[in-house]
């Protein structure tokens, strides 16, 4: 038996985790869920029983076997150094990615740097994700030296809270006209029927947090430290499912053939690419799914070695829960 213990088990990414372990469960895990104020006392439906969130409470947790934190990054630094040496944690948040020691994983891409954990694993970045899953099997065959990529990130990126806010800016604009309070989402524009090209503080170079992240974080996972590699990251009125527009240059001459094969076989990434027939991946069509897809797949026009793409994903379970969940069963697997 192997004890779970889900930290923000109420929140958007750890409401998935409990969906994809209903769905898809590991055997012998038992399960416990905790939350810090709004989610306390919610009852939630898992394998046939009722479970309740309760509040998180260190001493419990450090009776865990592992430990999921869905929580925002300052919590799991609290959280990380009161049960320090106990359980083994997985830590969804950006608080501990960049640190030398800590894997920061992918399962399909670099799954085996989970057994180096000393304790501690992070998931990285919810359009790192979806990005490396779509590099990788490109690096594999051609080898990458430069990605220039633009996101269209959702408001769920953001938590909870930013989902309010969209659903309430939107209504307020259609009825009233006008845009009423907003509400603690952290935005520094209405979003509702605007575009925001800020994600996070801007760093004296023009970039922002969120595009640094992409950007170390590609480099962490795919362990090629001078990556030629920038971002930007723009916040878009969608409630679910990060889009990217990527430039790829490869150091071998590149094949849009091969490459459609290569990531049609890899691992959670699907190809839907008939541009004639409008076929390729829009975020209300990725919505509830575990996949990467990718689509509008193209030689680039401007260089000899260049591979343009359209790649998609529901943040919140590829990004976050999914990711989370298969590196629970990548320890779990461990322990046998
Ligand atoms: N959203 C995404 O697409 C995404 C993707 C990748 C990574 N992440 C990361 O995943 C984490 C969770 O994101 P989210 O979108 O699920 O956020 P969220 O919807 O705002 O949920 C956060 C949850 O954390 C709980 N919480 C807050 N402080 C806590 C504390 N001190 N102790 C225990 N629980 C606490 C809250 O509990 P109550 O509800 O009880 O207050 C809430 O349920 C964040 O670090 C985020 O950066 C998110």
């Amino acid at each position: 038996m192997v004890k779970l213990a889900v930290v923000g088990a109420g929140g958007l990414v750890g409401k998935r985790v409990v969906s994809i372990l209903d769905k898809n469960p590991i055997p012998g895990l038992e399960l416990y869920l905790t939350g810090h104020s709004k989610s306390v006392g919610t009852k939630v439906e898992y394998r046939g029983q009722t479970l309740r969130i309760t509040k998180t409470d260190s001493k419990l947790l450090r009776k865990a076997d592992i430990v999921l934190l869905c929580t925002p990054t300052q919590a799991s630094i609290e959280l990380v150094s009161l049960i320090n040496g106990g359980p083994v944690v997985i830590d969804t948040s950006s608080a501990f990615r960049m640190e030398a020691g800590v894997p920061l994983v992918v399962p399909e891409v670099n799954g085996h740097e989970v057994f180096f954990h000393k304790g501690l694993v992070s998931g990285p970045n919810c359009s790192t994700i979806q990005l490396v899953m779509s590099l990788y099997p490109i690096h594999e065959e051609f080898g990458l030296s430069r990605v220039h990529v633009s996101t269209y990130q959702s408001v769920s990126g953001a938590g909870y809270r930013a989902m309010d806010e969209l659903e309430k800016g939107s209504f307020e604009q259609i009825t009233a006209g006008s845009y009423g309070s907003r509400e603690d989402s952290g935005f520094p524009h209405p979003i509702a029927f605007n575009l925001i090209p800020q994600i996070d503080g801007f760093d004296s170079e023009g970039y922002t947090r969120e595009e640094m992240k992409m950007v170390n974080e590609t480099r962490k996972i795919l362990g090629i430290p001078d990556l030629a590699i920038s971002c930007t990251c723009v916040r878009v009125p969608v409630f679910i499912g990060h889009s990217e527009a990527c430039l790829v240059e490869t150091q071998k001459q590149p094949c849009i053939e091969t490459i459609r094969e290569r990531l049609n076989k890899f691992p959670g990434v699907v190809v839907m690419d008939d541009p004639p027939h409008q076929v390729y991946p829009t975020p209300l069509q990725c919505q509830d799914t575990d996949e990467v897809y990718v689509g509008r797949l193209r030689r680039d026009l401007s260089s000899n070695n260049g591979v343009l793409y359209w790649l998609v994903a529901d943040n919140l379970r590829r990004g976050a829960a999914t990711n989370a969940c298969n590196i629970v069963r990548a320890l779990v697997g461990e322990r046998r």
